[in-house]
């Protein structure tokens, strides 16, 4: 087990050297020596799959600027430090940074092989924590599609089921939901994958725009066209074209599309020229196109054409189940891009979790996860705590709560006048004035 993980020893006294490292051999420790500090650094990284132990004393560098060194490799390489005599404060200060242990000459072999045992398993475990997350980041790839819900796991299972098919695909849900992610898996997991993820977004470009985009053009098909370009359809060769915000598509282009959808050809513009092609087409829409109050100009024959399969991502609020894993999964991604620790989560950001309604969805999640390990996260839910008697009006209620924040302030103050001005942020006067308004007592709040 602890025989995996190697120990570096690193000690100028070379009978010492030898001493310790036949007393790791015998405990059972594979050992590699060095003689100086440099050499055992030009031979680390944060793959190092050991411990160290290293003496303080050694001409050129010795053993805590290694230490420092080593930390900034890889914080979590356990080092432990051989003292001398005169050593021992550097060597507790030395543990505050977080060296591992440190052991005072002359010292048992138990003693040694004890704090370096320990230091092994540890280590072991470390490495093995990376490398099951390596695992989980790989599998995952950079796209994961997070959720445990049954809802998400059939999401999953249907996207696996027809990724390898041909068949064009509507993708439903609202804003944030992951209706990219699921065209990008379609694309990702299908045998399309050789051929080229191209989107388009129906919403964004104006009408005029989004045809000679979508079917390509001649020289001169319309003013302004200079050169030939060929359309995304035509790029989508292959691959997959991902018409996003598709309920924003123009109705002329939407009766163009329907031909490409039914005859798999295209007509660049300017030409008589049809040109088959070979696509997969997945399109999404925030709203319910089968629904005629929600589809709006958009032609019924061509949501029939493109509701072959619909897949329906549900609304956050409806699976709530997947918040705190995704919210976990955002606040490590976060924390890695950021370069900051993974915060300890406040009580309100907990309930926020739990009680918002989410109504952007996993991105809204995703950025109130960046907000948290920025330390911007707000208590934003908190209700305004307000005691006031009933039936009082707006400014007397205000009136209450201003006697209470000032009754408040004196009493965390203990009536000192100076640091309660300056935690309100008033004049004297004025706090004098609402003293007397209020009919407060300073000196009740003296300690
Ligand atoms: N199940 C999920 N697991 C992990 N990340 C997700 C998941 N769903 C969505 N995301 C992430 O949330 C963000 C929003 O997702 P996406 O862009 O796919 O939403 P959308 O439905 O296309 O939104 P819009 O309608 O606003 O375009 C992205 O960063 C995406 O990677
Ligand atoms: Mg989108």
């Amino acid at each position: 087990m602890s025989t995996a993980i190697e120990i570096i020893l690193v000690d100028d006294d070379a009978d010492l050297r030898r001493a310790t490292q036949q007393t790791l051999e015998l405990a059972g420790f594979a050992v590699r020596a060095f003689s100086n500090a440099a050499a055992m650094l030009s031979e680390t990284t944060a793959e190092t799959r050991g411990i160290v132990v290293t003496d303080i004393r050694m001409p050129g560098m010795d053993g805590l600027q290694l230490f420092s060194r080593l930390k900034a490799i890889d914080a979590d390489l356990p080092v432990i430090l051989i003292t001398g005599h005169g050593d021992i404060q550097m060597a507790v200060q030395a543990l505050q940074d977080g060296a591992y242990d440190f052991i005072a000459k002359p010292f048992a072999a138990d003693r040694l092989v004890q704090s370096v045992r320990r230091a092994a398993e540890k280590r072991r475990l470390v490495l093995e924590n990376r490398a099951l997350r390596q695992m989980a980041e790989s599998a995952g790839d950079d796209l994961p599609l997070i959720g445990q819900t049954p809802a998400m796991e059939r999401l999953r299972a249907t996207l696996r089921q027809i990724a390898d098919t041909d068949v064009d695909v509507l993708v439903a849900g609202e804003t944030g939901s992951g209706k990219e992610v699921v065209a990008t898996l379609l694309h990702r997991w299908g045998r399309r994958r050789s051929g080229q993820f191209v989107a388009l977004n129906c919403g964004a470009l104006p009408e005029t725009v989004i045809e000679s985009e979508l079917f390509g053009h001649e020289p001169g098909a319309f003013t302004g066209a200079q050169k030939k370009r060929i359309g995304r359809i035509e790029h989508a060769g292959g691959g997959t074209l991902f018409l996003d915000e598709i309920e924003s598509m123009p109705l002329a282009t939407q009766v163009k599309m329907l031909r490409v959808l039914e005859m798999r050809e295209v007509m660049p513009l300017g030409t008589n020229e049809v040109r088959p092609i070979d696509l997969r087409v997945v399109a999404a829409a925030k709203v319910d196109l089968g629904d005629p109050s929600q589809r709006g100009s958009f032609r019924e024959d061509l949501y029939f054409r493109l509701n072959v399969v619909t897949i329906s991502i549900p609304p956050l609020r409806e699976r709530r189940g997947d918040i705190p894993l995704l919210f976990s999964h955002f606040l490590h991604r976060a924390a890695q891009r950021f370069r900051r620790d993974v915060p300890d989560l406040p009580a309100f950001v907990h309930h926020h979790l739990m009680s918002h309604d989410w109504p952007g969805n996993v991105r809204e999640l995703a950025h109130y996860a960046e907000r948290t390990v920025l330390g911007l996260a707000e208590d934003a839910a908190a209700p305004i705590r307000d005691d006031t008697p009933p039936g009082l009006s707006l400014p007397d209620r205000m009136e209450h709560h201003e006697a209470a924040l000032i009754r408040q302030a004196l009493a965390d103050n203990a009536g000192d006048v100076r640091r309660t001005i300056e935690a309100l942020g008033i004049p004297r006067k004025t706090f004098y004035d609402k003293l007397q308004r209020h009919q407060i007592s300073r000196t009740d709040y003296e300690a």
